[in-house]
């Protein structure tokens, strides 16, 4: 997979493409990430990306002529391309595993008050992270990285993704390791005993009790 991110800040991206699962995707080929400064993109002599809002009103702009030129200048036939917005569809674990099987992504990132609403007619999803307002879309450009990455063929091991919270919408299991005793609290028995068919009823019951105490709105859905 591909993707490619459209910012007015590059520079934050550089930590998050060099650690951790997202490193070593980039390093074993399975995934490439390019980082596209929006304002490398202006014909503006004072390379402005931003102006005033046209009938007044606080905050600047972001300016669809860079933007046009920046996709234009990373888009094929097999993009698409995802614009981060608090207005967008909410994003879930549903959406990255629909990500995770395309073959290129542009992700456009905001900043400053709002985009010239003209530049949604550039993009094919509007996508948001949850209903509350970022500063600008970079943070939430690599959730969306983050969460669609993990789900590549070999970058995690499959059985890891399988068992994740949100997969048939019940939240993942509790997970144990050494000590077997810490302070007086228990490893439960039944993870122990070596019985793989108890183990795993037990685990499905456990989901199921912690879907229903602290998410008990994943159990009422029926599309996802
Ligand atoms: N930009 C600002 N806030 C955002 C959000 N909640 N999701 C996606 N992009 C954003």
């Amino acid at each position: 997979m591909k993707i490619d991110v459209l910012t007015l800040f590059p520079k934050m991206f550089e930590a998050f493409k060099e650690e951790s699962i997202i490193g070593r995707a980039i390093k074993n080929k399975k995934v490439e990430i390019n980082i596209h400064n929006i304002r490398d993109y202006t014909l503006d002599k004072h390379n402005r990306v931003d102006d005033y809002s046209y009938g007044g009103g606080k905050g600047m702009v972001l300016m669809i002529e860079p933007v046009k030129r920046a996709l234009d200048s990373v888009r094929t036939k097999d993009s698409l391309v995802i614009m981060m917005t608090p207005q967008g569809e909410v994003y879930n674990q549903k959406k990255a595993y629909e990500l995770s099987k395309y073959k290129h992504i542009v992700l456009l990132c905001g900043h400053y008050e709002g985009f010239d609403e003209r530049i949604r007619s550039l993009v094919d999803l509007e996508l948001s992270i949850g209903d509350y307002v970022l500063t600008g879309g970079e943070l939430a450009s690599q959730v969306i990285i983050d969460s669609v990455v993990r789900l590549i063929d070999g970058v995690i091991e499959k059985d890891s993704h399988l068992n994740d919270s949100f997969n048939n919408n019940l939240l993942d299991y509790p997970v144990y390791t050494h000590p077997a005793e810490f302070e007086g609290m228990k490893v439960p028995d039944v993870l122990l005993s070596g019985n793989h068919k108890l183990i795993d009823k037990w685990r499905y019951e456990q989901s199921l009790e912690k879907t229903k105490n602290k998410r008990p709105d994943l159990l009422k859905k029926e599309d996802d």
